[in-house]
């Protein structure tokens, strides 16, 4: 049972990461009532998402203790003063930006790059004070979400509003991983009907890129994975052909593409691993002259060489946080798409855990049929 103190801190179940590489602790922790412009969360449930993996190695900045999770749908408790369009009992789901409306970014509705809610890295809520502590130690947020405790505390900016009909894992799914592939399609590279497309790594990310594909209507949409399980599972939104690296016999990927599309290559990739080597292979899977490549993967790597001779082919690359979806603009209608079963995100659902059995969700995401893990927060 939750305990709720006389000024309203609550104490609840974590996921604790104390040090790169080691167990989560599911501990007691002390969640704080939401300040000025923040929203209190009880989370129903929450999925894993790569970017998790390498927040727990300490990238880009190691903040132990830490509760990670940025994917995720919860029921507000309650909120903090001058929260407005929020209230308690709305179901939610987190957003790793925010969108002001007001900055010359969120003013051009061009990108989703909003100035005054970047991603936040610094594991603290936007005063620079964190919500959460364990026997009066300070605990680091991830992304201002934090997903994997009972209890959250959310800028109020930093949450979205969805329609209760939804699934409550599809919401999670929709938090970051599906809409950031879904979104490069339709907000980043904007493709035309017809488009041929290749999809580097077919996980949330790259699943929801093959959905965006699909609802565009792309001609050909071929994905690139080492797991074949992937195949099957992304055939289920779209995806018409498939490339398994280990079986080129010595072929790059960009030349079995290249073979697959009239030796012309396709008009755009999506790299959705965040392997560095992959960068330049999906950059040269592209069309000459007007290729266009989007990188959603998260390269640990600060610089990463970039084969310059491929962009004096009048070829683009973009990079994207998102998908270039805008939390409050765009998100909304992919829930609405997916409330209306313009997809069936039962599709990526492979696993579902406990918050008790948090390090088996982990542990799954290595074995080749595990797509997505919901955690159910009870
Ligand atoms: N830009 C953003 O806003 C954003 C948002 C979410 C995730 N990400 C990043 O996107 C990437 C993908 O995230 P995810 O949750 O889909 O990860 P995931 O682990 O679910 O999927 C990655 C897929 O890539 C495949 N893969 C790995 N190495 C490969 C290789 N060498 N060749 C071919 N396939 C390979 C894996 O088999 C897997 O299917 C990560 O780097 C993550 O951090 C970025
Ligand atoms: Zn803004
Ligand atoms: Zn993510």
């Amino acid at each position: 049972m939750n305990l709720k103190d006389q000024k309203g801190t609550i104490t609840c179940k974590a996921a604790i990461c104390w040090e790169p590489d080691k167990p989560l602790t599911v501990e007691e922790i002390q969640v704080e009532p939401p300040s000025v412009s923040e929203v209190r969360v009880k989370m129903l449930c929450a999925s894993i998402c790569h970017s998790d993996i390498i927040a727990l190695q300490g990238f880009p900045l190691a903040l132990y203790p830490r509760v990670v999770g940025h994917e995720g749908f919860g029921v507000i408790e309650s909120v903090g003063e001058g929260v407005e369009g929020l209230k308690e009992g709305d179901t939610i789901i987190p957003a790793v930006i925010g969108e002001c409306k007001e900055c010359p970014n969120c003013k051009t509705g061009k990108t989703n790059m909003c100035y005054k809610f970047p991603l936040n890295f610094t594991g603290l809520m936007l005063d620079q004070t964190t919500r959460m502590s364990i026997k009066g130690q300070k605990i680091y947020h991830m992304f201002t979400c934090s997903t994997f405790s009972e209890y959250t505390v959310l800028n109020s900016n930093l949450v979205v509003k969805v329609n209760q009909a939804i699934d409550p894992w599809h919401a999670s799914f929709l938090s970051c991983g599906f809409s950031t592939g879904f979104g490069a399609v339709w907000k980043e590279a904007k493709i035309e009907q017809g488009s041929s497309v290749a999809i580097f790594g077919l996980g949330g990310v790259g699943v929801g890129a093959v959905a965006g594909a699909r609802s565009l209507k792309a001609g050909r949409i071929i994905g690139i994975d080492l797991n074949e399980y992937k195949k099957s599972k992304a055939e289920f939104f779209g995806l018409t052909d498939f490339i398994n690296p280990n079986k080129l016999n010595g072929k790059s990927i960009a030349d079995k593409v290249r073979e697959m599309t009239d030796g012309l290559g396709v008009d755009y990739s999506f790299e959705c691993t965040g392997v560095e080597s992959l960068l330049n292979e999906a950059l040269d899977a592209t069309k000459t002259g007007s290729g266009v490549t989007v990188f959603t993967g998260a390269v640990v790597q600060k610089h990463v060489p970039i084969l310059y001779w491929t962009l004096m082919a009048g070829k683009t690359i973009k990079g994207c946080l998102m998908g270039g979806v805008r939390p409050h603009s765009d998100l909304p209608q992919l829930c609405t798409k997916c409330i209306n079963k313009e997809f069936d995100l039962d599709g990526m659902l492979t696993h579902q855990v406990d918050l008790n059995e948090i390090n088996h969700a982990f542990e799954l995401l290595k074995q080749p049929e595990c797509l997505k893990v919901v955690v159910n927060m009870g």
